[in-house]
């Protein structure tokens, strides 16, 4: 049974089989090379192949961006609680989503200026940072009101509910969130619509986030959105318009080694430089840094004109040729954490979103601090009696390249009362971008001697004085300097008696 003989009948039928293939080989080559096929017979055979393969493709990506369809339609549902009755519950389904259609959740309504923008304020586990200070008059708090911190933490269970929840065909050993998870949020509420969340969950690696949007129609809260956030590969691009100021220069560069490089990695650094007085120095301080951290994402741009912030940042936008890229206006007064720069990837998108931080601007430090100063470092701190939200502020901003081109960019032809940061704000708030408007907790206006010219009508001069006034200290700290004869007077009686 092991090895029986080849019987005769096959050893035949295997040696005609093998003649033929020889055959079929030698004519197969014959026929190419006298070529009797139709001439473009080949060419069409493959055009057709090809044209069937996008097809492929094509439906490919239908039936990938209908399932993508049908996720979010599901996602967008109502987290009930389980009492509710049948009837009751499509009814109110039905005006929750009525009012989320209306709220401006994933496209921006369009706005006259900048007074009809309504702002976000943002939160981490612990603290709340506010435009509207109400009576404590903080910048920033632990919320103190039952109401607020309610609804903030019903948001936060809400989302972390979700995640931890176990997914079908997840098979993926998933990980568990915890409040610690949690990076930061922002929030607002549209008094006859709802309050909208957008919350931000740190991932396992660093720069990668997980990211959820609620919507609170003055019901049961609703799910939005879920999504991952890869940010590690959002490169921003800082634009820092400059003209002299060589030793603010020197400071932010140093803060930038420590946050741009040493922490954060992934940007790259356009200065535009007016005029030519002390352009070696700048040059200089460049040159040293680049060498020193090995940090050759720098492209310094040398204009020969008098100083203007909206042309620097034009020309440093559009001096950038590679693929789209985040921009971050900055200025050379502006000290920024890294966990800024995470937040202005979070919330600019192309074609959907800017970002308009509110920075909080610091008081003059000789008024706060006395002669104790303690280092830059430590000054960034978010206090009442340390600075205030710069809330008339749109010169920071964070947006993708082709937004800023396809608005119009800095439009040096209109003129108008409005500073040109204004015009381009007030033209995203036109547009159907969403413009997301916040307080941001790393981003600083390090305070500078503002100088009010002697030449100056004295009604511009007055002017000057009042928004001088109004950077150097807090209302209570310029009272103690206006009345401190009477201090003095007062301490003296007491050391008398
Ligand atoms: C799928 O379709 C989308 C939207 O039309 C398009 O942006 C994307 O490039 C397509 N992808 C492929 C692989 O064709
Ligand atoms: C420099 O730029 C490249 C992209 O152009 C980026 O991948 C890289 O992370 C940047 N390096 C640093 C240190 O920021």
């Amino acid at each position: 049974m092991l090895k029986r003989p080849v019987r005769p009948v096959t050893a035949t039928a295997l040696l005609f089989c093998f003649a033929l293939l020889l055959y079929r080989l030698s004519c197969g080559t014959r026929t190419r090379t006298r070529s009797d096929r139709p001439a473009g017979e080949d060419a069409y055979e493959a055009l057709l192949q090809q044209h069937e393969r996008q097809y492929l493709l094509y439906t490919a990506n239908l039936t990938k961006q209908i399932w993508q369809l049908k996720k979010d339609l599901k996602q967008r549902s109502v987290i009930f609680p389980p009492d509710l009755e049948e009837r009751s519950r499509s009814e109110l389904e039905e005006f929750m989503q009525n009012q989320l259609r209306r709220a401006e959740v994933g496209s921006g309504e369009q706005l006259q200026n900048e007074f009809a923008v309504l702002p976000f304020d943002s939160f981490t586990l612990r603290r709340v940072y506010q435009l509207e200070t109400g009576l404590t008059g903080h910048p920033v708090e632990t919320p103190l009101r039952r109401d607020r911190r309610n609804e903030l933490n019903g948001a936060l269970e809400a989302a972390l509910h979700l995640l931890n929840q176990p997914q079908a065909g997840d098979s993926r050993n998933r990980r568990t969130y915890s409040p610690q998870h949690f990076y930061e949020g922002i929030f607002r509420t549209e008094r006859d619509k709802g309050t909208l969340y957008d919350l931000a969950f740190r991932e396992n690696s660093v720069p990668d986030f997980r990211r959820l949007v609620f919507f609170r129609p003055f019901a049961p809260l609703m799910k939005v959105k879920e999504e991952f956030m890869d940010t590690s590969q959002i490169l921003i691009n800082i634009i820092v318009p400059l003209a002299g100021r060589v030793d603010a220069f020197r400071q932010f560069m140093h803060r930038f080694s420590e946050v741009c490089i040493g922490q954060d990695g992934r940007t790259h650094l356009t200065v535009v430089f007016f005029g030519s007085e002390k352009m070696d120095e700048v040059k200089g301080i460049l040159d040293v840094m680049s060498r020193r951290m090995k940090y050759r994402n720098v492209t310094l741009i040398h204009l020969n004109e008098v100083f203007s912030r909206a042309r620097g940042l034009d020309v440093g936008a559009r001096a950038w040729k590679r693929s789209n890229v985040l921009l971050f206006f900055c200025d050379v007064n502006v000290h920024f954490t890294a966990d800024f720069l995470n937040s202005c990837r979070m919330n600019a998108q192309p074609g959907k979103k800017v970002f308009y931080p509110v920075m909080f601007s610091q008081y003059n430090p000789e008024i706060i601090y006395g002669h104790h100063l303690p280092s830059a470092e430590d000054q960034l701190v978010i206090r009442k009696d340390f600075g205030f939200w710069k809330d008339f502020d749109f010169g920071m901003t964070c947006q993708y390249r082709s937004d800023f081109m396809n608005i119009g960019g800095f439009d040096a032809s209109v003129k108008g009362s409005a500073t040109e940061d204004v015009r381009l704000y007030r033209k995203f708030l036109r547009s159907s971008l969403l413009v997301v408007r916040a307080p941001s907790r790393g981003l600083f206006h390090v305070w500078h001697q503002t100088l009010c010219h002697a030449h100056l009508s004295t009604e511009t001069f007055k002017l000057c004085l009042q928004s001088k006034a109004l950077n150097e200290a807090s209302h209570s700290q310029l009272g103690l300097m206006i009345f401190h004869q009477q201090i003095n007077n007062h301490l003296l009686k007491h050391k008398q008696s």
